[in-house]
């Protein structure tokens, strides 16, 4: 069988699930967010596309920090719950241990083994979304995730999210190392 057009918009992408946090008047705010990631290592950047309609976007420019924290896959119910209601008709400010680093007014959640804690350095704007570009100042990890002083993803037991079907997914078995395996190739 050949390739047919499908003409969806969203195209079926694995994508990993975080949580982003800022601080909106003054109290912490979280929403579930899978369209971030790195997009450059020196100076570190990270790039989130969020909804203009966010309440948790209006905190990111009053502060201009803010911090994407990586759950594991027990925390699936409480993300999903973020992800499914807005800060400006729930209080999200309670549903985690919440503490904060250099840059004080980005909330971290201590319950996720990674934060990573950043300064809002530019963003770009589109119809319904906009791309929040962050420097990273520091990442945390949590002890226990640590193995020969690197995260490890198996401790850290991060998820995966799919469309069209929405389904929560965590990571699986190892095929090979990257930048490894590829020099076998053709030998
Ligand atoms: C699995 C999942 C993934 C999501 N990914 C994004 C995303 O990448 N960008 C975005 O703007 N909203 C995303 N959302 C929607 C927001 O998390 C949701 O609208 C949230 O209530 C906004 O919170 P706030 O208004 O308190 O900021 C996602 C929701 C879920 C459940």
């Amino acid at each position: 069988m050949g390739k047919i057009k499908t003409g969806w918009k969203l195209p079926p992408l694995p994508l990993p699930v975080a949580l982003l946090g800022a601080n909106v008047s003054g109290k912490a705010n979280f929403f579930t967010i899978v369209w971030f990631n790195m997009l450059q290592d020196d100076p570190p950047l990270v790039g989130a596309a969020m909804s203009k309609s966010h309440y948790t976007r209006q905190g990111i420019k009053d502060n201009k920090t803010f911090n994407v924290n990586m759950p594991s896959s027990s925390m699936a119910e409480i993300v999903d719950y973020c992800g499914l209601y807005p800060g400006s008709k729930v209080d999200k400010s309670n549903l985690f241990e919440v503490f904060y680093g250099e840059l004080e007014t980005a909330p971290m959640v201590n319950e996720c083994a990674v934060n990573i804690e950043c300064r809002l350095m530019d963003s770009k704007e589109f119809d319904t979304t906009e791309l929040i570009i962050g420097e990273i100042v520091e990442v945390y990890c949590e002890e226990k995730c640590l193995a020969e002083n690197k995260a490890d993803y198996r401790k850290m037991d991060p998820m995966i999210f799919f469309m069209p079907e929405s389904p929560y997914i965590k990571t699986g078995d190892v095929i090979a190392n990257a930048f490894e395996v590829g020099k076998k190739f053709g030998q």
